[in-house]
C-alpha cells in the first residue's frame, strides 16, 4: 500500500477486554477523523493475574488479528499487556506499537513534587517493575510505592464500584501510604479510573490522581502526526468497530456502561 492510502487506515486498539474503552475514548476525542478498530480479548481475560509469556502470546494474536484488519498503528490500551509485552510486540512487527505506560509515567513525574509516587495496578503489572522503571529512569530521585489491587477489577465489572465493600477493599489496600509522603497516585489499569472519585474520597484532595488514557491520546496523535500517518480528511464520519473473543452481548452491556456510548457493530473474533 502506498504511504498516503495508510493515513486512511484504522487506528487499532487492543485490550483484554472493556477496559481499553477509556483509552479509546480520550483517542476519539484527540483524533475525531480517525477510523478506530477495538479488539477486547474477552474470552481471555483477566489478563493482570497471568504470567508474562502467557500474556506476551495473547498480545502477539490481538495484533496480527488488528493487522488482519489494516491497522496502521496499534494502541496496547491494556496496562498488563504493555508491561509485559510492548517490547516483544515492537520487535515483532514493523507498524508503530503504543503502550500506556511511558504515559503515565510521564504524567505522574510532572505533577509530583514530594518526589513519592504510588501506583496502583494489577498483580502482573506490579511484578513487572514495569512502572517503577518507566517512572525512575524519568527521574532516579523517585521513592515509587507499587501496590497491587488484585480485586479492583472484578469490583468494577460487577458494577459494585459504589458498594461499602469497595471502599473497604480500597482503604485495606492503600493503607501503607500513611507510611510515605506520597502525593501522586497512578492509576496504572485500565479499570480504575472508574474508582477515581471513590479513591480520591479515601486519600484526600492533597493527593493527585493521574491516569495514562489522556496523555496516551496526546502520544498516538503526536506520532501520527511525526509518521505522517494522520487522517486529515474531516468530511466524513469516522468508523468504529469492536472485536471480541467472547460474548459480544455481555462486552456490549458493560462497555456501555462504563464507556457512556452506544457501541454498534460488536463482531465475535474467535
Ligand atoms: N486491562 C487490564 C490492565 O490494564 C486489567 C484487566 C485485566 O486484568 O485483564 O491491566
Amino acid at each position: 500500500m502506498h504511504h498516503s492510502d495508510l493515513a486512511f487506515c484504522p487506528i487499532g486498539i487492543f485490550d483484554s477486554g472493556v477496559g481499553g474503552l477509556t483509552v479509546m475514548r480520550q483517542v476519539m476525542k484527540a483524533l475525531p477523523h480517525e477510523d478506530i478498530v477495538y479488539f477486547g480479548d474477552t474470552a481471555r481475560l483477566p489478563y493482570g493475574n497471568k504470567g508474562q509469556e502467557t500474556v506476551m502470546r495473547y498480545c502477539l494474536e490481538n495484533v496480527s488479528f488488528l493487522l488482519e484488519k489494516k491497522v496502521k498503528m496499534v494502541i496496547v490500551a491494556c496496562n498488563t499487556a504493555t508491561a509485559f509485552a510492548l517490547d516483544h510486540l515492537r520487535q515483532s512487527f514493523s507498524i508503530p506499537i503504543l503502550g500506556v505506560i511511558e504515559s503515565g509515567a510521564q504524567k505522574a513525574v510532572e505533577n509530583t513534587k514530594t518526589g513519592c509516587i504510588a501506583v496502583l495496578g494489577t498483580r502482573g503489572t506490579i511484578q513487572s517493575g514495569a512502572y517503577q522503571k518507566a517512572l525512575q529512569q524519568a527521574d532516579p530521585y523517585l521513592t515509587v510505592v507499587p501496590i497491587s489491587c488484585p480485586l479492583f477489577v472484578p469490583l468494577v465489572e460487577e458494577g459494585m464500584g459504589e458498594h461499602p465493600a469497595t471502599e473497604m477493599i480500597i482503604r485495606e489496600y492503600l493503607r501503607e501510604l500513611r507510611d510515605y509522603p506520597v502525593d501522586t497516585i497512578l492509576l496504572g489499569c485500565t479499570h480504575y479510573p472508574l474508582l477515581y472519585h471513590q479513591i480520591q474520597t479515601i486519600v484526600g484532595n492533597e493527593i493527585t490522581l493521574v491516569d495514562s488514557a489522556t496523555t496516551c491520546a496526546g502520544k498516538v496523535a503526536e506520532l501520527l502526526q511525526y509518521e505522517t500517518l494522520m487522517n486529515n480528511q474531516g468530511n466524513s464520519l469516522p468508523q468504529y468497530q469492536y472485536y471480541v473473543s467472547d460474548d459480544p452481548v455481555k462486552f456490549q452491556e458493560l462497555g456501555e456502561r462504563v464507556f457512556g456510548h452506544y457501541l454498534e457493530q460488536v463482531g465475535l473474533q474467535v
